[in-house]
């Protein structure tokens, strides 16, 4: 099992840094309305969307690539009785065209190829519209062989610095670039303070085992990995 399998059996809620508390924080930032249409990309079991939705009785679409999570994203949309479509599709290669004015994700692209996902992600943005990440980077500082290990611990495709990060969005010709690194708590999930997981009924053993290495992992790591608020234009 790898850790997004984990995350999966789990169904952790709120798998990014700054959780639930910065989401809040960052769409409120937002101007979102009720004609607003908007794509929460890699969307887990649902927490953001369903926040979002409820909040600003707007468009939401959630789409993620994980059978499971889309599984548990659409049961917890059911239960809140929240009215949102849910697709289970690849960020690489989305095929939707120019149709949300905003594309959020949170903690998703470096699983992803990031030059594809921005490639697809403009692809679907209406003119002018924004993509607002959530997204962990790397330190200058951090080695290639430690680099090598915190990849592969959590199958990252890409670890990358602010400064790669800046690169690759202009070049996939995003305008206005900010990167924001928030104040809030860095550690992602605390699994003694997490509320919103949806078990599911094997292995579970395991996976808390995988939760537990990402905790150390982060803690060892801790000013050596930020994560950052992305916020551009098409
Ligand atoms: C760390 S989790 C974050 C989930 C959610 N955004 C949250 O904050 O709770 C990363 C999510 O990205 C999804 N994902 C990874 N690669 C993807 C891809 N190529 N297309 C769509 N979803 C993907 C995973 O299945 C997983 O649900």
């Amino acid at each position: 099992m790898n850790y997004l399998e984990s995350l999966a059996k789990l169904g952790v809620g709120g798998a990014h840094p700054g959780g639930l508390k910065l989401t809040k924080e960052i769409v409120a930032q937002q101007s979102i309305d009720h004609t607003t249409k908007l794509l929460d990309i890699g969307c887990g079991t649902g927490q953001t969307a369903a926040f979002i939705a409820n909040q600003y009785a707007c468009s939401v679409t959630a789409m993620d690539i994980h059978p499971i999570m889309v599984e548990k994203a659409k049961q917890r949309f059911l239960d809140g009785e929240v009215p949102i479509s849910v697709v289970q599709g690849n960020i690489e290669q989305m095929c939707w065209s120019e149709q949300f004015d905003i594309v959020l994700s949170e903690s998703v692209l470096a699983f992803t190829n990031i030059s594809k996902s921005l490639t697809s992600i403009r692809n679907v943005l209406k003119c002018n519209g924004c993509f607002l990440a959530v997204e962990i980077m790397v330190d200058e500082s951090v080695g290639e062989s430690d680099k090598h290990a915190i990849a592969s611990f959590y199958g990252f495709r890409h670890l990358l610095t602010e400064t790669e990060w800046r690169e690759k969005l202009s070049q996939s010709s995003f305008k206005q670039i900010n990167i924001e690194q928030p104040s809030l708590n860095p550690l992602p999930i605390t699994i003694d303070e997490a509320q919103d997981f949806h078990f599911s009924n094997s292995e579970i053993d395991e996976a808390l085992d995988i939760l537990h290495q990402h905790q150390a992992l982060t803690k060892r790591y801790k000013e050596k990995l930020p994560y950052a608020v992305f916020r551009c234009t098409k």
